[in-house]
């Protein structure tokens, strides 16, 4: 095989991430009830990452062994809540940012309901400042958020030294649904978002532009999920 990517049509991908999640282990109840509970209650919840993407957090994070994780963007906190499971070896902290007053409420919800009070705090506001009032590093850090404010996290969490000598910087939907690759990626989608996507794609782009010229870091782009962005230092 010459490529990195199979040719799926959008029923045999759902079909395809079925069976992962079939033949997988990591999905908790919890997890599996927040994210039913978040589908229900948000016309947005197609924000919240995948259960098979929370699966692959928490596996990347019992390999890891993080004692700190900084998380921006939390929507409902799924994948605070994966990074949580995660970490009862290591009883990592976990700081998770989010500006929306609704999705702040429903990470609150999910700290209570699940009792992630002792491990995760919740920053509110926007990730730019409260990336900037946080000290020390951090062993992962989940960029994924707003996609205009990806390159200046990732310039702040470096400029900063606020990512951990063996630490990685994971970036979600870098692909921005295909639209970074290529404008004619817009098929399956809802038309109306379109334009969206392309905006999003060209700053998903310049961040990747970004991350691959910096000397400081090695960057890895994965055709996981919507696009999924390693960046570790250079050693
Ligand atoms: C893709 S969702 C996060 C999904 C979550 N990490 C998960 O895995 O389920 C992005 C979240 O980032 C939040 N967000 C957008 N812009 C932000 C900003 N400037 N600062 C903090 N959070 C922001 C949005 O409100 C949204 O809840």
């Amino acid at each position: 095989m010459l490529t990195s990517v199979l040719s799926f049509t959008p029923e045999e991908a759902a079909t395809a991430t079925d069976y992962c999640l079939a033949y997988s282990d990591g999905v908790s109840a919890n997890m599996k009830d927040l994210w039913n509970w978040t589908r229900n209650e948000f016309d947005d919840a197609d924000k919240m990452s995948s259960p098979l993407q929370g699966a692959t957090n928490k596996f990347l994070a019992e390999l890891l062994k993080p004692k700190r994780i900084l998380e921006i963007g939390s929507y409902s906190g799924f994948s605070a809540l994966a990074w949580y499971e995660a970490t009862v070896d290591t009883q990592a902290e976990i700081i998770s940012t989010e500006i929306e007053p609704r999705m702040i409420a429903a990470t609150k919800r999910t700290i209570d309901k699940y009792g992630l009070k002792d491990r995760v705090t919740l920053l509110e506001g926007p990730a730019q400042e409260s990336i900037k009032t946080c000290k020390g590093t951090f062993d992962i850090i989940f960029v994924d958020a707003d996609k205009e404010g990806y390159e200046g996290y990732v310039k702040t969490v470096l400029d900063q030294k606020l990512l951990a000598r063996d630490g990685v910087i994971i970036c979600d939907n870098v692909f921005s649904r295909g639209l970074a690759i290529t404008e004619n990626a817009g098929a399956h989608l809802n038309q109306e978002l379109v334009p969206y996507w392309i905006e999003c794609g060209k700053k998903m782009q310049k961040l990747s532009a970004f991350c691959k010229n910096d000397q400081r870091v090695d960057n890895l782009v994965l055709p996981l999920y919507d696009g999924m962005s390693l960046i570790k230092w250079k050693h």
